[in-house]
């Protein structure tokens, strides 16, 4: 497998996103650790280097599993982890956005023991946390890397202005936001202030989470707690709408032979090698399927047609989500 470069890590091109191991999309029947913990190692055995978690999966379950699949392993893996969105008190936690320092030093010692490990490879703040100067943020995540618990500092859906004024305090290696053949709006801005600071992307939901996959047809495959039930993209009209560009993404992907997911994660590896899409999964099969999309070689007029397919149709999140998401 080829390396991406976020900043100074240099990380496989395709990843492996854990956060299904812990719930969030209950398609598919019940969670299985020891299932997660195998498609984490199969992910290994073919190259994958890079494994993404946050506290907040579970909460705190996905990290678990992460520990558990890199146990004697742990030299040949770049995990990258979240805080921010779990505010702790003593021995307990509430949820919502909390990036102050003193929360991040509570949190972070809950995710190195949860992982098994005495240090993190990418530590992004989860969300932009309104009531804590991003300076305060990145000056106390500078000081967990003089420490040696964090190797790099990552962010998480921040606006232009936030990337900069973070990075002016301590280099950020990657930004994690969604972009895929249907979220592209990251293109405008983001992107190109990204390359001017030197900054990766690591695309989160690559496969518009699970959408584009062609494996969904209807609500009726979501279980009745998924996440997804109450996504505009996946609500009313717009499901219908979104379905006609998988279609489409299918058709140009059976040309090549190859899935719609494959498909999906090849044109993303087009769009540089400072890109390192996190497809995420808890399954052996579709970890292979999904890291074989390397080899998927598109033509330049299938990589025009699929330049050209309409964005989606509804917003990406809900409400009370995007307005979590820094503007
Ligand atoms: N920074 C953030 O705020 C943020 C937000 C969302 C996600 N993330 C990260 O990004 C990662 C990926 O995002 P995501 O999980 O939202 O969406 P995704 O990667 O676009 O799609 C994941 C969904 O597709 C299914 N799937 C995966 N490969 C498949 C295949 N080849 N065929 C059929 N179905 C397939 C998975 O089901 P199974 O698991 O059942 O296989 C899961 O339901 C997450 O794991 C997480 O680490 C970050």
């Amino acid at each position: 497998m080829k390396n991406a470069r976020l900043g100074d890590l240099v990380a496989s091109r395709i990843g492996l996103g854990a956060m299904t191991m812990a719930g969030t999309y209950t398609t598919g029947g019940p969670l299985d650790d020891t299932e997660s913990v195998r498609a984490i190692h199969r992910a290994l055995d073919l190259g994958v280097t890079h494994i993404d978690t946050a506290e907040v999966y579970g909460p705190f379950h996905s990290e678990e599993v992460v520990g558990r699949a890199v146990k004697g392993r742990r030299d040949k893996v770049q995990i990258a982890t979240k805080f921010g969105l779990v505010q702790h008190h003593g021995n307990g936690h509430s949820f919502g956005t909390d990036s102050s320092p003193a929360n991040i030093r509570a949190a972070v010692e809950g995710s190195l023991r949860r992982l098994d490990t005495d240090y993190i490879d990418l530590y992004y703040q989860h969300r932009v946390d309104p009531d804590t100067p991003i300076e305060e943020t990145a000056g106390a995540v500078a000081e967990l890397i003089a420490e040696g618990k964090v190797r790099h500092f990552g962010l998480s859906e921040a606006a232009p202005a936030t990337i900069r004024r973070a990075h002016a305090v301590h280099p950020v290696a990657a930004l994690q936001t969604e972009y895929s053949l249907w979220t592209r709006d990251v293109e405008d801005e983001i992107l190109p202030l990204l390359r001017e600071l030197g900054i990766g992307l690591v695309p989160y939901s690559p496969l518009g989470h699970g959408l584009l996959t062609g494996q969904i047809r209807s609500v009726d495959d979501f279980g009745d707690d998924d996440w997804r039930r109450t996504n505009p993209r996946f609500t009313g009209d717009n499901f219908h709408r979104n379905l006609a560009i998988v279609d489409e993404v299918t058709a140009i992907g059976a040309e090549n032979g190859a899935t719609p997911a494959q498909t999906a994660l090849a044109w993303l590896l087009t769009r540089g090698d400072d890109i390192a899409p996190i497809p995420g999964t808890r399954r052996i099969a579709r970890v292979e399927e999904n890291t074989s999309a390397e080899g998927i070689q598109l033509t330049a007029d299938q990589l025009h047609r699929l330049d050209s397919l309409q964005p989606a149709a509804g917003e990406r999140h809900d409400e009370a989500n995007m307005a979590t998401i820094d503007r």
